[in-house]
């Protein structure tokens, strides 16, 4: 694996990952905002991370450098962050039996920071946060040309279960990837994983 990630013998053990609160909203926001400028290909307004982070502060986790190299107070050092996850979890009411469904909205990590595991581990925290607060799945949207994106959450366990034509705003399409976080009784009364891939219409 060294030569296919050598940017991994430079891992950066001293990160730390937090949970955003409405406190830090001064702080953090801003640096929330002009990272995910830079990678997503979707505008998003103010109005749109504070829907977010009003509600599902808890459900958002951030990569923050070493405090040496980090303060966002001190103009003499811009600050910067690796990394940031942002999700909902709501009630989903258009299956036959409603779900609580986790979403990640928004994965972001700094082009220089990446190959670390950074976005590895504020997905896992977000997923181990939903399923704390009773999450049944877990669904995200992606570029199906989002080659790292797509292969970071199938690593994770996510299956592709609608492709969205022409979803985004450039014009690019979509997958639609869903984590089941609980196994349901079917029918028959055996357990077995919720799996909804394959006809592409029941997300
Ligand atoms: C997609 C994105 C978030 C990935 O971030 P990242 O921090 O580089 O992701 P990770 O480091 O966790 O994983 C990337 C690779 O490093 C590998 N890796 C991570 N830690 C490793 C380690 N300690 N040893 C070996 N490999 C490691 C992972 O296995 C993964 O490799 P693979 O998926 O090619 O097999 C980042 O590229 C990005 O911000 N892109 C632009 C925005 C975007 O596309 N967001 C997603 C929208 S849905």
């Amino acid at each position: 694996m060294a030569d296919q990630h050598p940017v991994h013998s430079a891992l950066p053990t001293e990160l730390r990952y937090i949970q955003y609160t409405h406190s830090q909203e001064k702080k953090y926001l801003p640096l929330i905002r002009a990272l995910i400028k830079e990678d997503l290909s979707e505008p998003y307004s103010i109005y749109v991370y504070r829907y977010f982070l009003y509600q599902w502060g808890d459900l958002c986790y951030m990569a923050i450098p070493p405090t040496s190299s980090f303060s966002p107070n001190n103009p003499a050092v811009p600050p910067s962050l690796p990394g940031v996850v942002v999700c909902k979890l709501e009630p989903h009411t258009s299956h036959s039996s409603p779900t609580l469904r986790g979403y990640i909205a928004m994965l972001a990590v700094s082009a220089k920071w990446r190959n670390h595991g950074i976005a590895t581990e504020l997905v896992k925290r977000a997923i181990d946060a939903m399923r704390e607060r009773g999450a049944d799945e877990v669904v995200l949207e992606t570029e199906e040309e989002n080659v790292p994106a797509m292969k970071l959450y199938e690593r994770l366990g996510f299956l592709r279960s609608k492709k969205l034509h022409r979803y985004y705003l450039n014009g690019s399409s979509a997958y639609r990837l869903i984590l089941h976080l609980k196994e349901v009784e079917d029918m028959t009364g055996d357990r077995r994983v919720d799996d909804m891939h394959g006809d592409g219409n029941m997300i």
